[in-house]
């Protein structure tokens, strides 16, 4: 028998206190489905609306990638500060212990290697491995304007279609190749084919013109960091994508290949987050680097 109710305190219905209806603080995102939203705000802060994700995926087209050749190593150390992982599963299964609990974006995505025609990709995880290591999203690539796009697009679409089922986000990535453009122009296009086609979020790259990539994107945009700059330029990248409209970064050679990767990443938290000026979270780098 359940136990019966047999407080003396009256009850409290409140009835003059209507319930709130939450607007999700997400751009775009509010008429998803409570596994989705909840899936989106353990990548996205809900206090600034923004992310850092750490990302080290290289290997699934690159092999050991330089900074990566022991990810239990270099970046174990860099997981706590990171709002997202975004990795393949493999190294999430042999390297990050479960007892992280970090947010993770899973790479969806694979098949050439760096020897081969890169847009030639197909699906390569199953959304039921991503409910099983507990994935916050899948990520994969489109290749706009690449020899194999129609391939790739479709890739995209498929995920989303076994995503939505089962309240997964899809982070549809825009791939730079050698022969692809990289401008304003062209981003756009991308960015905005991967929100219609039904992306939750997109991974692009910083360009001049990078407001109007973000206007015209209706769900959040975070940029990958790219080749690795100097910690000054790189951190400069960041605060004008923040400041053009992104909702955070995905950014890897940046942080992993830093002469100092935790103090790196501590900057770059500070001006996704706080909006810290560049210059600010350059001193802030040095002066941890050289504790
Ligand atoms: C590869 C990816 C990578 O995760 C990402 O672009 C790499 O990040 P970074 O450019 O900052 O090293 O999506 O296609």
């Amino acid at each position: 028998m359940p136990e019966s109710d047999t407080s003396k305190i009256e009850k409290n219905f409140y009835l003059d206190v209507p319930q709130k209806s939450e607007v999700f603080f997400l751009k775009g995102s509010n008429s998803y489905d409570w596994g989705m939203k909840n899936r989106l705000a353990r990548i996205f802060d809900a206090a600034s609306g923004k992310t850092v994700m750490l990302a080290f995926d290289h290997g699934y087209f690159q092999g050991p990638t330089t900074g990566l050749e022991r990810p239990d190593i270099t970046i174990l150390p860099l997981a706590p500060y990171a709002d997202a992982l975004m990795l393949t599963r493999g190294v999430l299964r042999s390297v990050i212990p479960p007892s992280l609990n970090k947010a993770t974006v899973l790479r969806a995505s694979g098949g050439p290697s760096i020897l081969k025609e890169l847009s030639n990709e197909y699906i390569a995880m199953d959304m039921d491995d991503a409910l099983r290591v507990n994935a916050c999203a899948v990520a994969t690539q489109v290749f706009i304007g690449g020899e194999y796009e129609t391939q790739s697009v479709m890739n995209l679409t498929k995920l989303i279609d076994q995503g939505l089922k089962v309240g997964m986000p899809v982070l549809g990535v825009t791939a730079v190749g050698k022969e692809l453009t990289r401008d304003a122009n062209y981003i756009r296009l991308a960015t905005r084919m991967c929100a219609e086609l039904g992306a939750a979020f997109v991974k692009t790259y910083y360009v001049p013109g990078f407001e109007t990539v973000t206007a015209a994107c209706p769900v959040p945009i975070v940029i990958a960091g790219g080749k690795k700059l100097p910690e000054l330029e790189a951190l400069e990248m960041a605060y004008r994508a923040i400041d053009q409209g992104a909702s955070g970064v995905d950014m890897g050679r940046n942080i992993f290949q830093s002469e100092a990767p935790v103090a790196m990443i501590k900057a770059v938290r500070k001006v996704v987050h706080e909006n810290m000026k560049p210059t600010q979270a350059y001193e802030m780098f040095l002066d941890l680097k050289n504790r």
